[in-house]
């Protein structure tokens, strides 16, 4: 509360026991939301992942979703946006000592396995007026990983067998975003490039887009993946990306 209340960007934190999504209750819910509502779950029951896949929901993690009203909606902001989102969490994680990494466009990776996904989703009525939500799912402190999901997904806590104190996390996540925001707005991605590349697991390794092999070349100034397939340049702004080790 006191976070939020000194915060020049950050307008509102609606806590809610349960929710379906909280990127749903935004959505549903965003005329009579602020710009910067943050809106927190303990428990989702449908929460949503990209390309239509469920989020399961682990104990003792974060969901949350952050609304930003946007009077003229850039389209091409959207990857970007996410790209910046994954960076601060990472960035904020590695403040805490936390070996993460960035899988394109916005998974964070710790030993080989997801702990945080982000769904951006543009929600707007009228052309060029509308909105974006951040949808941010951390796995924090849950012990023990669903079967359904344990090859492939992970938590903090599983991986690190310590605590975290999520109250501490959002607020760090929050602050990050704000301090970065202005420069997102003025230098767009390409000010926050260098970094990406530095943490992303994917840089100059065959991966699989779509169901087809590329060599992962770069990331480009928008945040685009470069990849190089039969002696052509093909550039990725979103899909399916699988990495093959
Ligand atoms: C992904 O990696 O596929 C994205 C996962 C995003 C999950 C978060 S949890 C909070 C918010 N509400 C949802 O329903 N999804 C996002």
């Amino acid at each position: 509360k006191d976070y939020i209340q000194s915060s020049n960007l950050f307008k509102e934190f609606i806590y809610l026991d349960e929710v379906d999504s909280t990127n749903t209750y935004v959505k549903q819910n965003q005329q009579h939301l602020e710009s910067s509502t943050v809106v927190y779950a303990e428990r989702q029951t449908q929460g949503r992942g990209r390309l239509s896949r469920r989020w399961v929901d682990l104990e003792k993690g974060i969901k949350m979703s952050i609304l930003l009203k946007l009077l003229l909606l850039d389209l091409e902001k959207i990857v970007p946006l996410t790209l910046f989102t994954g960076l601060v969490i990472n960035r904020v994680l590695r403040k805490y000592g936390v070996n993460s990494f960035i899988k394109w466009s916005n998974d964070i990776y710790l030993n080989g396995k997801k702990v945080c996904g982000i769904l951006c989703e543009l929600s707007g009525e009228v052309e060029g007026f509308g909105s974006i939500i951040i949808g941010i799912g951390i796995n924090v402190n849950a012990k023990s990983i669903p079967d359904e999901i344990k090859d492939i997904a992970t938590s903090l806590k599983a991986e690190t067998s310590q605590d975290f104190d999520r109250t501490r996390l959002i607020i760090d996540i929050l602050k990050e975003f704000e301090k970065e925001f202005p420069n997102f707005e003025t230098y767009g991605f390409s000010h926050f490039r260098d970094e990406y590349k530095n943490f992303c697991i994917n840089l100059g390794k065959e991966i699989l887009v779509n169901g087809q092999k590329m060599l992962c070349m770069d990331i480009g100034e928008n945040g685009e993946l470069v990849c190089e397939k039969d002696g052509k340049i093909v550039e990725i702004s979103s899909g399916e990306v699988t990495i093959r080790f």
